[in-house]
């Protein structure tokens, strides 16, 4: 699998599946979850809907993925996935690093050759970017998938530095 690294805009990525940060509800909010939705259309959240009211009645538990369709946005699937939020007192690693493991579980389910991930919780849920960088990178790097490229798109260039550090550290 390719690791490539991108500053740009999730919802421009032409690629089979689009990582969503998602939060459990599985009905939008700000960020990329909200430029998803935003750009993606109606589609993506009927289908969301659907799944909060067949599968995930309590929403989808921190750390799972699940796939809808992309709507509107120029790929074949989103990928919702639910970041831990940061906590300075408990180590959620884990469930962070599961989050790229299961989006790349359901990838290969989906047969998508191509995957675009954001930084999961480094915008609101508040993890720090190296850290997240080093998780991220590390996670996808040690799973194996029939995913053929795993594409991190950045929004700023200080997340691409992060995890430009965390490709050469890694
Ligand atoms: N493309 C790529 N990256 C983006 C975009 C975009 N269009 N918009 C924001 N980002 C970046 C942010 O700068 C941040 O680095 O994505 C990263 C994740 O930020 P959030 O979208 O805030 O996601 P997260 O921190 O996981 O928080 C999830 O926020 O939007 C709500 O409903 C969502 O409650 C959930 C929470």
């Amino acid at each position: 699998m390719r690791i490539t690294l991108l500053q740009g805009d999730i919802t421009a990525q032409r690629v089979d599946a689009v990582v969503n940060a998602a939060n459990s509800s599985l009905l939008g909010g700000g960020g990329v979850d909200g430029a998803i939705h935003r750009r993606g259309g109606p589609a993506i959240l009927e289908e969301c809907r659907k799944l909060r009211a067949s599968h995930y009645g309590r929403g989808l538990p921190t750390g799972q993925a699940v796939a809808t369709t992309a709507g509107e946005l120029p790929a074949r699937w989103v990928i919702h996935t639910v970041g831990p939020v940061y906590s300075a007192g408990e180590d959620r690693s884990e469930l962070l690093a599961s989050c790229y493991r299961e989006s790349l579980r359901v990838a290969d389910e989906l047969g998508a050759a191509s995957v675009a991930f954001p930084a999961v919780s480094t915008g609101i849920f508040g993890w720090p970017m190296d850290d997240a960088a080093r998780i991220a990178v590390g996670t996808v790097r040690a799973t194996p998938a029939r995913v053929e490229e795993a594409r991190f798109v950045l929004f700023t260039a200080d997340a691409y530095a992060a995890f430009e550090r965390a490709l050469v550290t890694g």
